[in-house]
């Protein structure tokens, strides 16, 4: 395009400000700019929120820890098979930007130890050589970054050997970027030929991992264990949960623990309108959030913990299926006029997500499988308080890890 047709393109999408320092790039940096204004998806850049789902909430009975005590030999040599047979794959999800820990490497590279170094990523790698010391077969590891943080991850665990796990079980993929918008929806700058780009949220994974054909190499594949970076405490490929998903009939399981009170942010699994999904924490009436079932429990209880197995066949045959776009406020450092960077105290715009967790209901069935919270979630969320590292560190502590 020209520049007169560039200018006319963003004048009739309100967006013409971004050619504001096009005087001062050079050939290279105009082409770049262009490239990533035709690549920006106008249609999911609007600021309507994501269009509620329909249907009424209704509660999806769990699979009871008591249950999967009683049968987790018979779920374990399920799972175990299933792995050695090479039909189990782990996905990593670390793309995000853990903004909340405000640590400027990727979230895997920060250090829970204490006394001595242990990285989330190290002690990610070893909850899943439990499980591939136990049954004896590797679980191939795809681990998804995006353009921010691909070269420093991969990086890293280069030097680090991987921590011990196998290269050759080991890939990396990249997910889509989606440009920010300020609060008024005008696309925003982080440099004077770039769009402040971030990545689009978790939900892209499957699209993602598809595009990029690591699935070729592993066909035999047929369930992906999908799991965040941030839960050092977590099971990977845990047999026993790969087991009882695989023996329920489920095209999708979720591993969920008890809220702790009504208010948890967390979102629950249930049902919509007959179908299993995941329902925001602010979605569910104070009525719904507090209410209990006979035994006294809440009756919408199963928090979600991101750790998912997914039926890759299934992923397949839903494929590009559309997953609702999320608008969400963020602090988004950016240019101001001047052509200053300016890195905000307050929200000062929106990105636009999609979640991992409508994904499930795109799956058809799911098996909520409930785990202790005390020994399976330590989320490291913030620096402190509530889901930190403080709060993470205790948590190991106290399933015996050295820090
Ligand atoms: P969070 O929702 O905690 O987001 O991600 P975040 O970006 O890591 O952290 P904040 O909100 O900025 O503090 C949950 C999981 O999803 C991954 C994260 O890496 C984490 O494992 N994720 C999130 C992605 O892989 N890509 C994304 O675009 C967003």
């Amino acid at each position: 395009m020209t520049y007169p047709e560039l200018f006319a393109f963003l004048r009739e999408r309100g967006q013409e400000h971004v050619l504001r320092f096009w005087d001062e790039l050079s050939e290279a940096q105009r082409a770049r700019l262009e490239e990533q204004i035709k690549a920006v998806p106008w249609d999911q850049i609007g600021l309507r929120a994501a269009e509620a789902e329909e249907g009424e909430i209704s509660p999806i009975p769990c699979m009871t820890r008591a249950e999967i005590a009683g049968r987790s030999g018979e779920f374990a040599a399920i799972g175990a098979d299933a792995i050695r047979g090479g039909k189990v794959a782990a996905v990593l999800l670390a793309g995000g930007q853990g903004t909340r820990l405000g640590s400027r490497s990727p979230k895997g590279m920060y250090d829970i130890g204490v006394t001595k170094r242990l990285y989330i990523f190290e002690q990610l790698i070893r909850n899943l050589q439990d499980v591939t010391g136990a049954v004896g077969a590797p679980v191939p590891l795809f681990i998804m970054t995006s353009d921010k943080n691909y070269r420093a991850t991969r990086a890293f665990l280069t030097a680090h050997g991987f921590f011990g796990y196998p290269r050759e079980f080991v890939r990396f993929f990249k997910q889509q970027m989606a440009p920010s918008v300020d609060l008024n929806g005008k696309l925003l700058l982080e440099g004077k030929g770039r769009l402040a780009l971030s990545p689009n949220g978790n939900g892209g994974w499957y699209a993602s991992l598809r595009h990029s054909g690591i699935l070729h190499a592993f066909p035999k594949v047929e369930w992906l264990n999908v799991f965040a970076v941030d839960n050092v405490l977590q099971r990977i490929a845990d047999p026993v949960f790969v087991g009882a998903t695989v023996a329920s009939g489920n095209l999708c399981g979720a591993k969920v623990v008890q809220k702790v009170s009504p208010e948890e942010r967390v979102g629950v699994l249930c049902l919509r309108g007959g179908m299993p999904s995941v329902v925001e924490y602010y979605e569910l009436s104070g009525e719904m959030a507090n209410a209990r079932d006979a035994a006294g429990g809440l009756l919408y209880g199963s928090g979600v913990i991101l750790n998912y197995l997914f039926n890759a066949k299934k992923l397949k045959e839903i494929g590009s299926a559309r997953i609702p776009v999320h608008v969400v406020k963020k602090k988004v450092p950016y240019l101001d006029e001047r052509g200053e960077l300016i890195s905000p105290q307050t929200e000062n715009g929106y990105k636009f997500e999609t979640l991992i967790l409508d994904m499930v209901r795109l799956m058809g069935s799911c098996l909520p499988f409930e785990v202790e919270r005390e020994r399976e979630f330590a989320p490291v969320k913030n620096k402190t308080g509530v889901d930190s590292v403080e709060s993470a560190r205790a948590l190991l502590q106290k399933n015996g890890v050295q820090l």
